[in-house]
């Protein structure tokens, strides 16, 4: 039978890390690609996909269900979603919320909907660990940890994963949920903390810091991460909801020292700026349940995967170059302008 992974979101960062991924690790299995191609949508982070048999491109809005199901109709045999797309930057969700509303809640509903009509075989809902809120210095989060969330960014998710659970509940709707940490890797828009202050450091220009630079994350290399996403969709038990992350706890200052002593550059370029309002002080997970249901766990060190990082956004100025330009996104407004699917 044919399996056909309908990807939404697959031109951001995480997805089209999942996309790599699967073409690699399972070959035989058909892609579908949902993406509206918002600023944060690259098709240059798929360039080596495009022309791969068994691969499409289906350019829409989560939130139209026309657009969903004419992804649906680029399926063929079983098919199971892994749901990524979503406005997903914190300080973007401050200044606007309803965008955050729209996608993330609205289109994860539509796509719930268009996604039971059609009998998925598995819905893997790609969520995060900001949905628990804020830590203090102890403690980590478990599946069990009440949903807390600060940011509207946050409050969003939160929204769409407690969607998802009510429709496994009310339609016995094959999903399963997974609560990663922050990650960092290629392809990450560089207006997240590991890609801006590379790309600043790298032209000399000041590297914002939030408040003390003392709020800690839990950092994880993305390929881990779509790695986990991959077990859960193959062995995941229905229903249930997998943390996952890397121990890898750091506060801000640590990492932006990190990045500036990789690159040579001097201490003197960092700038504390005013702190983000609401500011959660720690994230840290407790991945065990994963690591003891699934046999999960990371393959990278942040030692290994900080540089290899660092490396890939000097390796790819170009990208940087284009994606800070804004250049690439007049390219798809001449290329993707009208809705279209591209299939190979
Ligand atoms: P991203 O912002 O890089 O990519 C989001 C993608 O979704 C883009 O390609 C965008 O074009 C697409 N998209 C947005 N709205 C859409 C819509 N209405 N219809 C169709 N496509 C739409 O995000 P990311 O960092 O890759 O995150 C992917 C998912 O993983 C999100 O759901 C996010 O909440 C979750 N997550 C992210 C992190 C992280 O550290 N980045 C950690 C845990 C969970
Ligand atoms: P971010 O990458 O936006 O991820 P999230 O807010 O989802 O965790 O931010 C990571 C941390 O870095 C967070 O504590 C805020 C901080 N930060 C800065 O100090 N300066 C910046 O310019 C950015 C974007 C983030």
């Amino acid at each position: 039978m044919t399996r056909t992974i309908l990807v939404t979101g697959g031109a951001g960062f995480i997805g089209s890390n999942f996309v790599h991924l699967l073409a690699k690790e399972r070959p035989d299995w058909r892609i579908v690609n949902l993406d509206a191609l918002t600023y944060a949508g690259n098709l240059e982070n798929l360039t080596e996909i495009e022309g791969r048999s068994g691969y499409t491109f289906v350019h829409g809005n989560i939130c139209k269900e026309e657009d969903v199901e004419r992804a649906f109709d680029a399926c063929e045999g079983d098919v199971t979603v892994v749901h990524f797309a979503a406005e997903s930057h914190v300080d973007r969700s401050i200044v606007s919320g309803m965008p955050f509303v729209e996608a993330n809640v609205a289109g994860t509903q539509v796509l719930l909907d268009v996604s039971r009509k059609r009998g998925v075989e598995r819905f893997c809902h790609v969520s995060t660990d900001e949905v628990y809120g804020s830590l203090g210095a102890e403690g980590y989060f478990t599946e069990d940890t009440p949903l807390a969330p600060n940011s509207p960014y946050a409050a969003t998710k939160t929204a769409s994963d407690l969607l998802v659970r009510a429709a496994v509940h009310t339609h016995g709707f094959p999903a399963v949920i997974t609560r990663c940490s922050n990650n960092y890797g290629p392809y990450q828009f560089p207006e997240k903390l590991i890609p801006l202050m590379i790309a600043n450091a790298s032209e000399d220009r000041e590297l914002p810091v939030y408040g003390d630079g003392m709020n800690v994350r839990d950092w994880l290399f993305v390929e881990d991460h779509c790695l986990a996403i991959l077990r859960v969709l193959e062995a995941g038990r229905e229903g249930e909801v997998y943390n996952i992350g890397g121990h890898n706890e750091y506060p801000n200052i640590e990492i932006v020292r990190l990045i500036l002593e990789t690159l040579g550059k001097p201490e003197s370029l960092i700038r504390f700026v005013k702190d983000r309002p609401g500011h959660d002080q720690r994230y840290a997970i407790d991945a065990s349940k994963i690591q003891r249901e699934l046999g999960w766990e990371p393959s990278y060190t942040f030692d290994q995967a900080l540089p290899l990082t660092i490396q890939w956004y000097q390796s790819n100025a170009d990208w940087l170059q284009r994606v800070r330009s804004g250049a690439y996104r007049e390219y798809y407004q001449r290329q993707y302008g009208a809705e279209g699917s591209r299939s190979t």
